[in-house]
């Protein structure tokens, strides 16, 4: 099972209306390893902050080890 197939399309960013997988897809297709890349390519983490550290559970479990910027 890769990282892809794992996520779920639950909500991950409510401000901007953001699912799960399309964070997924950020990080596995177009090679976001922060969450300011994954802001800048999917636009989730771009409100109120508070699922930044969802973002960056889904950046690290694509084998990240520093999603902190
Ligand atoms: S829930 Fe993602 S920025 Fe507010």
């Amino acid at each position: 099972m890769n990282f892809t197939e794992t996520v779920t399309d639950r909500m991950i960013c409510h401000c901007l209306q953001v699912k799960e997988s399309q964070v997924a897809d950020s990080v596995a297709i177009y090679g976001a390893g922060t969450v300011k890349d994954v802001v800048r390519t999917c636009g989730a983490g771009g409100g109120c902050n508070s699922c930044h550290a969802k973002i960056r559970q889904l950046i690290e479990a694509h084998g990240v080890t520093d999603a902190t910027s």
